[in-house]
């Protein structure tokens, strides 16, 4: 029997590399996006011979979990469960409604909360694997994009937990902490006035994507994700003073207008 992922953020940027390679290594897909474009990807990926569902909800509202979770139920087994949607919002912490911050708090926090609660007894029962998509931004403050790091080190955090309460069940957690990567996720966040702005210095996200896939693959509790200069970043974060980091982050986060 093909082994079934499911990948949350699967019709763009990182998780739709993901999903590629889950695809050509004879995985059949669930694939969930927020916009249509998430059938286009499922199209696509039918291509690699597997079949492929597609989910477009809203995963910060607890009803488009719900559709994931009914899409895995209809689907009748869960191998692989890749964590991957998520968003960041640039900008000073009081210039952000507060509407905002939160629904980046249901999607990044909520609907990783709600997805394992509901799934992991299925992956329980096929001893399969949990790749959550961090960030180096968990390791440290992130000013201008405020309540993002802390969202992804809940989410590290969390991950590092469960893993250890699942250890004997055959299930595996692995963290992916990906450094700055091109895909749409900063243009989307609103910060193309920032040194994010610009996708030609960030990693490719199918390099990302291999790490943290042979990772889970693997078994290893977390990777980070992207090429040798990220791995000096993500290694030195663990060490550096918070103050320190806080400073250096809001020098690339900080719009250039208010600079
Ligand atoms: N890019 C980076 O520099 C970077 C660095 C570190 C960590 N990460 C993490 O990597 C993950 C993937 O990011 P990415 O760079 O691939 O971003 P991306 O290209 O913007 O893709 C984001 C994906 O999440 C989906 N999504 C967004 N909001 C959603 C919502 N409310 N409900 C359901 N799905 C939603 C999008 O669906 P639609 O396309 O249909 O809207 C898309 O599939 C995120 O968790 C991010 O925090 C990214």
């Amino acid at each position: 029997m093909r082994p079934r992922a499911l990948v949350t953020g699967g019709s763009a940027g990182i998780g739709l590399e993901i999903a590629r390679l889950l695809g050509a290594d004879s995985h059949d897909l669930i694939l969930t996006g927020l916009s249509p474009r998430v059938h286009a990807a499922a199209e696509e990926l039918r291509g690699l011979g597997g079949d492929v569902v597609a989910v477009q909800s809203d995963l910060s509202q607890p009803e488009g979990v719900q559709q994931v979770i009914e899409a895995v139920r209809a689907a009748g087994r869960l191998d692989v469960m890749v964590l991957n949607a998520g968003i960041a919002i640039g900008g000073a912490f009081l210039d952000i409604a507060l509407e905002r911050h939160l629904n980046l708090i249901d999607l990044n926090i909520g609907s990783t909360v709600r997805l394992c609660h509901a799934l992991v007894p299925d992956l329980i029962e096929t001893r399969g694997r949990i790749l959550m998509v961090s960030s180096i931004s968990a390791f440290g403050p992130t000013p201008y994009e405020s309540v993002y790091g802390p969202s992804k080190a809940f989410m590290s955090s969390f991950g590092h937990g469960l893993r250890e309460e699942l250890r004997g069940t055959g299930v595996s957690v692995t963290l992916l902490h990906p450094g700055a990567t091109a895909t749409e996720f900063h243009h989307r966040a609103g910060m193309d006035a920032t040194r994010f702005g610009d996708n030609s210095w960030k990693n490719d996200p199918m390099l990302v994507a291999r790490q943290g896939v042979e990772a889970m693959r693997s078994g290893l509790s977390s990777v980070i994700g992207g090429d040798e200069a990220t791995q000096k970043i993500g290694e030195e974060r663990r060490y550096q003073p918070e103050e320190e980091k806080a400073r250096h982050h809001a020098e690339q986060a900080r719009p250039s207008h208010t600079k």
